[in-house]
């Protein structure tokens, strides 16, 4: 790839989608496991407390947003039955694929619906969701503020947004610990494991540092009319889960 992750980091629009998508694409046989390898298992545990706070006002229909490999859309059909039905949309044809395939796995297909499609523009009518996931996507979407308002979009009055991204860690101990681990160690070892070529493991703690910390992305949620905007930090912020309600 001839840019570099940092400057990918910082571009914004169609020129950062598709790069972004080159690189989701070349990893997508390896991301689950690269998954798990990198976060120790722990994002197993951020998706389970993102499932579990979508699914506490008992919704009957969901959508994720940048679905990618579907753990999101699974969890929430093995574990919460009577959420009827899930949309997982992703921009990636070869994500969604490993996601459609796990979903035929699992006998899920008449729960969940895998369907292309892009943050900015969802092609839901206006107010069709209860409620609206999005698990690590919004840091790579081309317009933060536009996916945002459109997401808001297709929310149902008292419909929720729960959004798990990458963030700032709390404590400055922490977050050196975890700018030598991201910067030094992920780059190498999960490029290594998805013999990948387009760098999309330097460009992920690149796109992290760029990505608004906890309080400036409850301000963009606020700005794209959430209301009661809060958020959780998950082990020590290295990742949060902000909620708002339409
Ligand atoms: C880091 S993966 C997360 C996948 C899954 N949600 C998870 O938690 O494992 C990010 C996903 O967001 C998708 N994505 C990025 N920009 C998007 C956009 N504008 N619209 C829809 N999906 C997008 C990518 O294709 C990729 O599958």
């Amino acid at each position: 790839m001839s840019h570099q992750p940092h400057i990918v980091a910082q571009l914004t629009g169609p020129q950062r989608e598709g790069l972004v998508q080159q690189m989701f694409s070349s990893i997508a046989q390896r991301y689950d496991l690269n998954n798990t390898i990198l976060s120790f298992g722990l994002h197993y545990r951020w998706k389970r407390m993102a499932c579990r706070m979508a699914a506490e006002t008992h919704p009957a229909s969901m959508i994720d947003i940048g679905a990618g490999t579907c753990d999101l859309p699974l969890m929430i059909a093995s574990h919460y039955p009577s959420i009827q039905r899930v949309m997982a949309v992703d921009l990636n044809a070869s994500m969604l694929g490993i996601g459609a395939a796990k979903i035929r796995e699992g006998k899920r297909g008449d729960q969940i619906h895998p369907c292309r499609g892009n943050a900015e523009s969802l092609g839901f009518q206006n107010e069709t969701f209860d409620v609206a996931m999005a698990g690590f996507c919004i840091r790579n979407v081309g317009h933060l503020d536009v996916a945002l308002r459109e997401i808001h979009r297709i929310l149902k009055p008292g419909g929720r947004f729960i959004c798990l991204e990458f963030s700032r860690p709390v404590s400055p101990v922490l977050r050196s610990l975890y700018d030598f681990y991201s910067l030094r160690i992920l780059p190498w070892v999960g490029t290594w494991v998805a013999g990948d070529q387009t760098e999309v493991y330097r460009y992920l703690p690149a796109s992290i540092r760029e990505f608004p910390d906890q309080e400036t992305l409850a301000d963009r949620m606020r700005k794209a009319r959430f209301s009661t905007v809060d958020y959780h930090n998950l082990s020590g912020g290295i990742v949060a889960i902000h909620r708002g309600v339409k």
